[in-house]
């Protein structure tokens, strides 16, 4: 087949991205945002700011759960509420670029580890080879949603005194072992970014069950105001407005059928790229609930026939907007280039994954159909006889 024939036969007539946000009704926001408008009280740990607060701790069952303005400014002060203010911090290079920036922003240093092939996060035996006596903590993602190896980690992290922490942005409502996958670890960061499955436009939250952590996460979210007189230490802004939690409290309402819609994509794209020659899908980890934030995929290029590159560029001709998460890896950002950790030859795992890995689109109205044609282009690619060059 010609590539003008797959592009012909595959494609959409509107762009399909990796994602799109659920959205509630415009009349529902209004209708939530009218006491806002009656008591102008537009943020500083509003009304709906606390409703959302205590809905989101019982949906996703923890103690403690404070609400941010974004997931990276979450993650920036749940190091600080742990006191770790100095040394190394263990962390995956796969993954989005704030997870190894905060530890920088921490004056930290990022200590990248390799993952593992199957859920793509920390390998818990590289964890355990990468510790020195300068490192203070593990901050692990749950990249996908797939959820770490969270009692190995734990172990290690018991054993050798080191806290343990989360960046949960993928895995909004994942169930780990039968408990919410907020219940591991320290302290879970989630973000709620317009690209998450549960969406605030820009937002975040921290989860915690250690009470004093979370009123020092409390403190530094609002400038380190104790009171109107006292400020008891460098605080920062980071707090969510009503607005934000309004709509929060609408997205909550829509998420549990959100994730079913989305399992329903999933599904069309597991019966038919299931057993496609040069392509591996993830397996969906037994002991774990999906939410379906995202579909990775895998392009072996010696077997598919071309490499994920090349399926890339030729879904976008399609304008089917599939995403390259994650290359490039943190590794390789110039930042973090220099570190011995980030030696590629250090991160066999990762290097291969960024180059192997595709998220194809994934929301709740994508419908079946359009999933079925992604699944069929993505098959029939390497029946287009061209070179890579031509393509
Ligand atoms: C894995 C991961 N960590 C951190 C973040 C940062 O969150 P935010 O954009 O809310 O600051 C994101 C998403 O944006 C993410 O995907």
């Amino acid at each position: 087949m010609a590539l003008e024939e797959f592009i012909a036969r595959y494609k959409l007539s509107e762009s399909v991205y990796v994602t799109r946000p659920t959205m509630p009704s415009r009349e529902d926001y209004l209708r939530m945002l009218a006491p806002v408008w009656e008591q102008r009280w537009l943020t500083n740990e509003g009304p709906l700011h606390a409703r959302l607060e205590r809905a989101l701790a019982e949906h996703m069952e923890v103690a403690h759960l404070s609400l941010f303005c974004n997931g990276t400014t979450a993650m920036l002060l749940a190091l600080q509420a742990m006191d770790i203010t100095e040394g190394e911090v263990i962390t995956t290079p796969f993954t989005f670029p704030a997870t190894a920036h905060v530890i920088h922003w921490n004056r930290l240093t990022p200590v990248f580890c390799d993952i593992r092939e199957d859920t793509c996060a920390l390998d818990p035996e590289a964890v355990e080879a990468a510790i020195t006596p300068r490192t203070r903590a593990i901050l692990g993602v749950h990249t996908y949603g797939f959820p770490c190896d969270v009692e190995a980690l734990e172990a290690i992290a018991a054993r050798r005194g080191l806290r343990l922490l989360y960046d949960a942005a993928p895995a909004f409502g994942v169930r780990c072992k039968g408990r919410s996958i907020l219940q591991y670890g320290d302290m879970s960061v989630l973000s709620f970014h317009a690209t998450k499955l549960f969406t605030t436009a820009e937002g975040g939250a921290v989860a915690t069950r250690n009470a004093d952590w979370d009123r020092r996460i409390r403190f530094l979210k609002n400038f380190g105001i104790a009171d109107e007189e006292t400020v008891i230490g460098p605080g920062i802004n980071g707090k969510m407005s009503e607005l934000q939690a309004a709509f929060g409290l609408l997205q909550l309402e829509q998420v549990g059928e959100e994730i079913a819609r989305r399992g329903a994509v999933a599904a069309v794209y597991r019966e038919r790229l299931a057993g496609v020659r040069g392509i591996r899908l993830f397996p969906e980890p037994a002991d774990a609930t999906m939410n379906h934030a995202y579909f990775p995929i895998r392009i072996i290029a010696g077997e598919y026939g071309a490499d994920r590159d090349a399926l890339n560029v030729a879904l976008r001709k399609c304008n089917i907007i599939a995403r390259k998460y994650y290359f490039p890896l943190c590794s390789h950002f110039p930042c973090y280039a220099d570190l011995p950790s980030a030696d590629p030859r250090r991160l066999p795992v990762a290097e291969r994954m960024s180059a192997e890995v595709l998220c194809l689109p994934i929301y709740g109205t994508l419908s079946p159909d359009i999933a079925a044609t992604i699944a069929d282009a993505v098959a029939s690619f390497p029946d287009v006889n061209e070179t890579d060059e031509q393509r």
